[in-house]
């Protein structure tokens, strides 16, 4: 393989490969700013500046300096084999302390203040490559805040005009909302009078801006980043199978951000999933476990509410009657799975139903032209409906929930499960249930909460593990960011509850009465406290003995089963801040 080599490590590349993109690859750092690989690269910001030897054809391939020995932008200069690169040397060096010093020239230099510090491009070059001071006297030139859009606010004096924003708008969504306005000192970046910062990747220019020029209003002053933990997540809210960060502190979900795949969203998300994830901590959450008391609904304890649960559905069978079971599309695969061992365990000849699949309009696709495949926001806004598909086939086949609607009057009990970011409940589904038995098992408060025989309160996505499979097919595996909030379980520790009860097995008894859990606890923080130890439960559901279990099944369930792509633990990282004993 060709060769070249980036202050003084050898790096290999492929053909028409850009240096910084090696040196990107084989973590090399050279400072950038306006590069980025999902854009075009107009060289613009300068500090990405190297010295570049290469062998000469015309004096026997003896190594020379390119172009005299001018320094090349690295983000648009090809590698050649034999290149020797340097950013370390005086010149390149030199070069760095010239862009950074022009850059903070009219720069506020208000960290404190600023939500990006912490993960600012400005913060982090000045640190490596600026000068110690400044030699700059005069007045800066003061620039305004803007409304952009129903999203984004901008601090246009923070602006380094390395038109990443500009450049997403016209590339990747193509809605060419922002220009800049103005030359020299007073060019700044700008809407067209009347036309927002509004589509469904607006948000996305937040993410590319290297500074904290562009902001999310609904991130503004919210957290420092510092302080805030990322779990690897899956799109939570459509079935595109995008790869998120799920950011949170102390139990609490602060913001959501695209995780680089370059197989499934390369570097981009919705607007819809990074604000959809309000219904976690919604009031509108069921908070506890209800049972249907003489006519009302009144709180039970689970213990009290799975015993309720049982006899709705014993007593359906015992009145020579049908039960059923309705799983969302909402839930994950060994949650899926778990449910219905659960139902078969207590009613071999329980009917199987997939839950409502929300559809909106069509598939969109954006182009994304410096990728190798198109973003796609998908109009199915269910996580995993190919999945649960998967799952109640293996049990013997299923039906759709229409079908559950047309015919609910034949069922003596039939489990309802949800988990959906918004209200599901239409008029039909409410009038079908009306009169047949219900167990719910749901996250949002709805009608059917009133109607029904025993409601469990159930977790979100951010409150456990499992596996989503997407439109495509592709399985993945995502990680528990938050404790379980209020009194909920998820769905597959519900099932095992119920299955084990339902077999004579007594539950565990909470191990503190009233007890405290510790979350996310960071030096210089009061730990959050979430009250989901002190709950009776079975034995402790998890996914991946699920997966297991679900291997041993049958053979289609083993193949979903063992194509589970498991992320990578997030790599920790260390602090540079030295740690102080108090
Ligand atoms: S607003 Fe941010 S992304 Fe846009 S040009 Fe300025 S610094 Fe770059
Ligand atoms: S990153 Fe190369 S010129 Fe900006």
């Amino acid at each position: 393989m060709p060769t070249i080599t980036i202050n003084g490590t050898a790096c290999e590349f492929t053909k028409g490969e850009r240096i910084i993109d090696i040196a990107n690859r084989n973590g090399t750092e050279i400072p950038q700013y306006c590069y980025h690989p999902g854009l075009s690269a107009p060289a613009q910001c300068r500090i990405c500046l190297a010295e570049i030897h290469a062998p000469n054809p015309r004096n026997d391939g003896k190594i020379e300096p390119m172009m005299g020995g001018k320094l090349l932008p690295t983000c648009v200069t090809e590698a050649t084999e034999g290149m020797v690169v340097f950013t370390e040397n005086p010149k390149a060096m030199a070069n760095q302390k010239a862009v950074m010093e022009f850059l903070l020239i009219n720069h506020p230099l208000d960290c404190p203040v600023c939500d990006q510090a912490g993960e600012c491009g400005l913060q982090d070059y000045s640190y490596e490559y600026g000068r110690g001071y400044s030699r700059f006297q005069e007045q800066k030139v003061k620039s305004p805040k803007k409304n952009m859009g129903p999203n984004i606010y901008m601090y246009s004096d923070r602006c380094i005009l390395c038109t990443r924003c500009v450049r997403f708008t016209d590339e990747v969504s193509e809605t060419k909302e922002l220009m800049i306005d103005g030359r020299g000192n007073k060019a700044t970046i700008d809407i067209f009078p009347g036309v927002p910062l509004d589509n469904p990747l607006a948000s996305n220019v937040v993410d590319l801006c290297p500074v904290g020029s562009l902001l999310d209003k609904d991130f503004l002053f919210a957290q420092r980043v510092w302080f805030l933990k990322k779990t690897a997540g899956i799109d939570p809210l459509t079935s595109s199978g995008d790869n998120i960060w799920i950011e949170h502190n102390q139990g609490k979900l602060h913001r959501i951000k695209p995780r680089d795949n370059m197989e499934m969203n390369t570097w981009w998300m919705t607007d819809e999933v990074r604000y959809g994830w309000k219904f976690v901590h919604s009031e509108g959450r069921i908070k506890a476990p209800a049972r249907r008391e003489h006519g009302m609904m009144v709180p039970t304890s689970w213990i009290g509410a799975y015993k309720q649960v049982l006899s709705t559905l014993r007593d359906a069978k015992g009145a020579g009657k049908k039960t059923a079971i309705s799983i969302s599309p909402m839930l994950t695969m060994e949650e899926a799975f778990e449910l219905c061992t659960m139902i078969r365990a207590i009613d071999p000849d329980s009917a199987l139903f997939l839950g409502p699949v929300p559809i909106s309009g069509e598939d969109k696709s954006y182009a994304n032209p410096n990728a190798t495949k198109p973003f796609v926001i998908r109009a199915e806004k269910a996580p995993n409906a190919r999945g649960v598909r998967i799952v109640l086939e293996a049990f013997g086949g299923f039906k759709e929930f229409g079908t559950l609607i047309r015919s609910a009057g034949e069922y003596g009990a039939v489990v309802l499960t949800g988990n959906y970011s918004s209200d599901w409940v239409t008029d039909e589904t409410a009038g079908a249930f009306k009169d047949t038995p219900i167990v719910l098992i749901d996250t949002l408060s709805t009608r059917l909460c009133a109607s029904a025989q025993v409601v469990l309160p159930s977790s979100t996505f951010a409150e456990k593990s499992g596996s989503f499979m997407n439109a495509d097919g592709v399985a993945q595996h995502f990680d528990q960011a938050l404790p379980t909030q209020h009194s909920s379980k998820n769905e597959g520790q519900i099932a095992n509850d119920l299955m084990q009860l339902a077999a004579g097995d007594e539950l565990d008894e909470p191990i503190v009465a009233g007890g405290i859990q510790i979350v996310d606890e960071q030096p210089g923080q009061v730990p959050a406290a979430s009250d989901a130890i002190a709950m009776v439960r079975g034995t402790l559901f998890d996914d991946g003995l699920a997966r297991e279990r679900m291997s041993e099944m049958n053979a289609p369930l083993r193949e979903v089963a063992q194509g589970v792509r498991v992320l990578e633990a997030e790599a920790a990282v260390e602090s540079d801040m030295p740690m102080v004993t108090l």
